[in-house]
């Protein structure tokens, strides 16, 4: 039996990357963690000092490869051979990856990119446009939220586990600007594919809403 596409959707914050490893681990799949590609373009435009909109030649010649982590992880994330797992996690390469997101010729090389790593199955993808246009014939799709204020308080944590110096008010205010530059985008905005199963994360367990995917995956 094919195995399954996995589609997870959802803003920043939402709980997707935690839920996504853990749910393509438990079902034996590959993870793969579409908006790290976003941030490898991001990092290439940033040490080139390259324009965000003259960003799509460095999208359509990114060595991009992911490494399977150990469980609780991070994906180990290498881009022309450097690991560059922390490197792509900055508030400065955030910013800057929702910007080259909104690229249409980006978006292009990264989507070819993705639907060549997920051809054969067996893949839990996360990212915003997974279910909508990256594998629209996903056999599982789902959009996972938050409310902003938790998604906050998620990323506040995130950032100062890893030593970042940063207030939550601007953590929040810097998720607005995102969130809105997303979802307000021409090309892919952020939105539920029509056939998506929405879950709000908000004081629910990681543990619940992996067990309930998995049990909606057929094995
Ligand atoms: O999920 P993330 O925060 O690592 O994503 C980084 C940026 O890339 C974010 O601004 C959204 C964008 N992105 C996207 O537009 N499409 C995807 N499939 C994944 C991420």
């Amino acid at each position: 039996m094919r195995r399954w596409v996995v589609a997870i959707d959802g803003p920043a914050g939402a709980g997707k990357s935690t839920v996504a490893r853990l749910l393509a681990d438990r079902l034996g799949y590959i993870y793969l963690d579409s908006g790290a590609m976003y941030r490898c373009v991001a990092l290439l435009a940033l040490r080139g000092a390259v324009e965000p909109e003259l960003a799509t030649p460095l999208a359509e010649t990114a060595e991009i490869l992911f490494d399977p982590a150990g469980i609780g992880e991070p994906q180990k994330v290498l881009l022309a051979g450097e690991d560059v797992t922390r490197a792509i996690r900055t508030p400065e390469v955030s910013q800057l990856a929702s910007k080259v997101a909104a690229v249409p010729g980006v978006r292009a090389a990264l989507v070819r990119l993705q639907q060549a790593l997920g051809a054969g199955g067996g893949v839990v993808m996360e990212g915003r446009d997974i279910g909508t246009v990256v594998f629209p014939h996903a056999e599982l799709k789902v959009f996972l939220t938050a409310s902003p204020e938790e998604r906050a308080r998620r990323r506040f944590a995130e950032l100062e586990a890893r030593g970042e110096i940063i207030d939550f008010e601007t953590v929040l205010a810097e998720q607005r600007e995102r969130d809105e530059r997303d979802q307000t985008r021409e090309t892919s905005p952020l939105k539920a594919a029509a056939d998506a199963i929405t879950l709000l994360t908000d004081g629910r367990t990681i543990e619940e809403i992996v067990v309930e995917l998995a049990g909606k995956v057929m094995s």
